[in-house]
């Protein structure tokens, strides 16, 4: 479905991809017919390309607001059939694009100018485009929401200052257009967003959002395994055997570690007091979240398995190591210690 947003002038279509209530946008000078398209799904390739041939649009950039995890960008596509120019933020580091942006950065589209603002802590990646008195945040902030900081480096403090000290700072009426929105909702403004958004609106400190943030527990998003590899190099040169492995339980991590070569590793992906609390013999506590730092010691392995309790922190630190380039990874993704301890293997 289509819906007409338009203002006065700028030409703004908001279109949505009800499978991951996605929305993307297009943008367009009417005088000059010069375009933008913000966030475009792979699954919405043949609606987007038709709509912008109907308008008769010069496609200039595609930009993202961030590298997803939901869903897969039609972005390198979009660039093959059109010749747009990609554009992400530089921290994002995605391969294969046109244009690394950086904070107040300007693009134009016919008369008009589109200034990113950085604005990370949903990922470390995440940029907002502001143009013509409108808002197009991504999921850096969401209608009396926001997105989560869970992964990707994403980081409660770090959204909180980006919200509160960049968006908030925009003029009270900027129409806030966000990059999904599960409930329908279309549009709001940082007014709006400054008094009523549940997470961080009213005037809520950093330290009770933080909390707020902290206690989501939610579930990874279905396609994020997929998504986030694919993303990292534009939706479009992507292999997923590079990055998808089997089912693998704890039995299977049973039989490798039996097995278990000089050049193999395991690893705990749990806090350090579960680990001591016991673990697979032989295993090396990384606690998820500190991944990072151990990304050149991982790279000498041949294989390095992955474990926790449920597989929900071997799975997001499986796709954390995957985009820092490591491809020798094998991640229990969805059981851990309590099977390994209820199979009566040996536990040290
Ligand atoms: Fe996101």
């Amino acid at each position: 479905m289509v819906i007409n947003v338009a203002r006065p002038e700028l030409l703004v279509r908001q279109l949505i991809d009800r499978d991951t209530w996605t929305y993307t946008y297009l943008l367009v000078d009417p005088r000059t017919q010069q375009g933008v398209l913000i966030d475009p799904v792979r699954e919405q390739l043949e609606r987007d390309l038709s709509l912008i041939k109907e308008l008769g649009v010069e496609l200039h950039y595609v930009l993202e607001t961030h590298v997803h995890a939901d869903h897969i960008t039609s972005a390198g596509m979009i660039r093959q059939q059109t010749g747009a120019k990609i554009v992400y933020s530089k921290a994002a580091e995605v391969q294969a694009i046109d244009i690394a942006i950086n904070d107040g950065d300007k693009l134009e589209i016919g008369a008009y100018s589109i200034t990113a603002l950085m604005t990370p802590g949903h990922t470390n990646g995440c940029v907002s485009y502001v143009v013509d008195g409108m808002l197009f945040c991504g999921d850096a902030l969401l209608i009396h929401g926001c997105g989560r900081t869970d992964f990707q480096q994403g980081s409660a403090e770090v959204l909180y200052d980006s919200i509160t000290q960049k968006l908030f700072s925009l003029p009270d009426e900027t129409l806030v257009y966000p990059g999904h929105d599960y409930a329908g909702r279309t549009s709001s403004t940082i007014a709006e967003e400054k008094r009523w958004n549940r997470r961080l609106g009213g005037g809520k400190s950093k330290a009770e959002f933080v909390k707020i943030m902290h206690n989501l527990n939610l579930d990874l998003p279905k396609k994020i395994n997929e998504a986030v590899p694919a993303n990292m190099e534009t939706g479009i040169s992507f292999d997923p055997k590079r990055y998808l492995h089997e089912e693998f339980s704890m039995v299977d991590l049973h039989q490798a570690w039996q097995a278990l070569g000089q050049d193999e590793l395991v690893i705990d992906t749990r806090s350090a007091a579960e680990f001591s609390g016991g673990h697979v013999p032989r295993a090396k506590n990384i606690p998820f979240g500190d991944e990072g730092n151990y990304v050149a010691e991982l790279k000498n392995y041949k294989r390095v398995y992955l474990y926790c309790r449920s597989g929900r922190r071997a799975q997001t630190v499986f796709t954390n190591l995957s985009i820092m380039g490591l491809n020798n990874l094998v991640c229990v993704g969805h059981s851990g210690m309590p099977e390994w301890i209820s199979a009566d293997y040996p536990v040290e």
